[in-house]
């Protein structure tokens, strides 16, 4: 019986031994096979047990029992580190290899200070409005009151596209409004308006055909100079739905002048377009929303004063003109930031509104300058250049 007993711990060390030391998952189940598969020696030995006198067997079977289970337990330890070792790629991983860094994107600067305006905007009532980067003529000027032959033009000289409008075609919409889009979401939503499709409004008074252009030319495709053509749009759109003032909008997007770019010129810029239309507004209603806002923007200490002036579509009309820290820094008392006015009559009977009912006020400013001014910045030509060492600082 001893015998048996040491045969058995013999043969299983000796497995054991065979099956951790297997160098391929082929040589363990070849392993497997010659120890404890039907024709195994382990197998055989388990076949003698039948041999063995009546009163050994129970010791010899349990034994035995004991010994397969340990190697078969033996085998599939192997065989999963097998497995893991072949699952693995050749070359061991670099634990001590830097991380790939997943880059962030950020905001451009001009957008985040055309989201914090649109947010102050929102506070009081005002609504985000887009129209085309592609103007007419009649939407970008005319109907602001400045015809063909007025001096406004020369100072807003801009790229014509080659080819007439089409008439009753929309110049394709742009995506100027993608801030105002993101500053819309949680806030009240839904009120984004959009100006009219149409070129040219019925009944559009055509340019007088000043510097050669002919009746066919009248409505000549333009990048638009400033947004004060979506007062025009939304106006239109509004008169068309039958939808009667108050209209409370501003009008956020990328305009375009031929300037030759330098430290505080660029032929491509941005603005911010303002838009009051109800009855009895005032100049105190444009001065308090113009204060209130700019304070929001540039700190609570932020003075602001009007200085008469001339734009076409108002009258009267101011320059806005303000001061705090930031300008004090630059050695000036007051900055210039934006034109503002009452709405002009003539505006607004070019629309269809009735000027001995609605009054309105209006204004338009830059971006670029009151981001250079947050941020220090010195050279607005930054904002264009994609420089992603100049756009991660913000
Ligand atoms: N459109 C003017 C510009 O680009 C700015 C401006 C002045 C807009 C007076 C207005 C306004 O709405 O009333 O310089």
């Amino acid at each position: 019986m001893a015998g048996f007993l040491d045969e058995i711990e013999t043969l299983k060390q000796a497995a054991l031994q065979n099956l951790k030391y297997a160098p391929d998952l082929g040589a363990l189940e070849e392993t497997k096979g010659a120890w404890i598969g039907p024709h195994g020696r382990f197998t055989a030995l388990m076949k003698q047990l039948g041999t063995l006198p009546k009163e050994e067997k129970p010791a010899a079977g349990k034994a035995i029992n004991a010994a397969k289970a340990e190697l078969e337990a033996a085998l599939a330890e192997r065989r999963s580190e097998l497995e893991l070792a072949a699952a693995l790629p050749e070359e061991p991983a670099d634990f001590s290899a830097p991380g790939r860094r997943r880059a962030l994107g950020k905001l451009h600067p001009l957008t985040q200070v055309t989201e914090d305006i649109i947010r102050s905007f929102r506070k009081i009532g005002f609504v985000v409005a887009d129209g085309p980067e592609i103007e007419d003529e009649y939407h970008c000027f005319d109907a602001l009151n400045t015809p063909a032959d007025h001096p406004a033009r020369d100072t807003q000289d801009t790229f014509y596209l080659a080819m007439p409008s089409p008439a009753g075609t929309c110049p394709s919409p742009t995506g100027v409004g993608e801030g105002a889009r993101r500053a819309d979401e949680g806030s009240r939503g839904g009120n984004k308006l959009c100006g009219e499709g149409g070129a040219a409004a019925p009944g559009a008074s055509p340019s007088p055909g000043g510097e050669g252009r002919g009746e066919g030319e009248r409505k000549l495709l333009l990048l638009r100079t400033h947004t004060s053509s979506v007062q025009i749009r939304v106006m239109e759109q509004m008169k068309k739905a039958g939808k009667e003032p108050p209209v409370r909008l501003i009008a956020p997007g990328r305009v375009y002048r031929r300037d030759n770019a330098d430290a505080t010129h660029n032929p491509t810029f941005q603005q911010i377009e303002g838009l009051y239309v109800d009855k009895n507004v005032t100049v105190g209603d444009l001065k308090g929303t113009v204060e209130f806002v700019f304070k929001e923007l540039l700190g609570e200490e932020t003075k602001i004063r009007f200085r008469p002036h001339y734009f076409s579509y108002t009258e009267p009309s101011f320059e806005i003109d303000f001061s705090n820290a930031l300008v004090k820094k630059l050695g000036k008392d007051w900055l210039e930031i934006a034109g503002c006015g009452m709405v002009h009559p003539a505006v607004f009977e070019n629309v269809g509104y009735d000027p001995e009912i609605w009054t309105g006020w209006a204004f338009g400013f830059g971006i670029e300058r009151i981001a250079m001014l947050r941020y220090g910045i010195n050279d607005i030509r930054l904002f264009y250049e994609n420089d992603v060492r100049f756009l991660r600082q913000f």
